[in-house]
């Protein structure tokens, strides 16, 4: 049965964008809702050019992180999904709202976790004087960018990288990654993804 998805974001929603162009013919799932907490977020017009319903649940009008987080549950179910992608979204949610959708939240990061949680995952790889970098897909778990590890693609860093270079390199593999995992996810293959990019561009 066609999987119902919904995603989050918080900014340009390239990674949004990636998992709804692959969310065609034989993939088996869909997206139904594309759902923001930023008014300004660039993705809910990448959303709605494509035709996806779209939903703005703005952080800054609630005086509490719960009052928050009941309306984004309200607008998420809704919806009914099945499985709900988060893809740079950037608020960090209470344990009681992860609880939710236990085993049924995704959430991409650029960092292979564990290790670079947080923020500035591509300058501390750099400062740390990396050799390889890269993303991950993961399941939410209440902890931060610290759940069940569903899939990662790897790029090396070279000598002169730049922050921007690197973070570049990372996100193209971001859009290839997210998607094959959503679908192995949706399928039942519960062996983690590992991809190597050695794309140097
Ligand atoms: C991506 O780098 C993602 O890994 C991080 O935030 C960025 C989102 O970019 N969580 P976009 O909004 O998908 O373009």
């Amino acid at each position: 049965m066609t999987q119902r998805v919904a995603i989050l974001i918080s900014g340009g929603g390239s990674n949004m964008a990636a998992l709804a162009d692959a969310m065609v013919g034989d993939f088996p799932a869909r997206p139904v809702l594309v759902l923001s907490n930023e008014p300004a977020a660039g993705g809910l017009a990448k959303a709605a050019a494509r035709g996806i319903a779209t939903g703005l649940v703005h952080h800054r009008d609630y005086a509490t992180r719960e009052a928050f987080e009941a309306d984004l549950a309200a607008a998420l179910d809704a919806a009914a999904p099945d499985i709900i992608c988060h893809a740079g979204f950037m608020r960090i949610l209470t344990a009681s709202h992860v609880a939710r959708y236990a085993g049924r939240m995704l959430n991409i990061h650029p960092s292979l976790l564990p290790k670079y949680k947080g923020l500035h995952t591509h300058r501390r790889a750099l400062a740390a004087g990396e050799t390889e970098h890269g993303c991950t897909v993961h399941l939410v778990t209440p902890a931060l960018d610290d759940g069940p590890i569903l899939g990662q693609a790897t790029v090396p860093v070279l000598p002169d990288d730049t922050e921007e270079r690197l973070a570049a390199r990372v996100l193209a593999q971001e859009h290839i990654l997210y998607p094959a995992v959503l679908r192995r996810f949706v399928e039942g293959c519960a062996d983690p993804l590992l991809l190597q990019s050695t794309r140097t561009g």
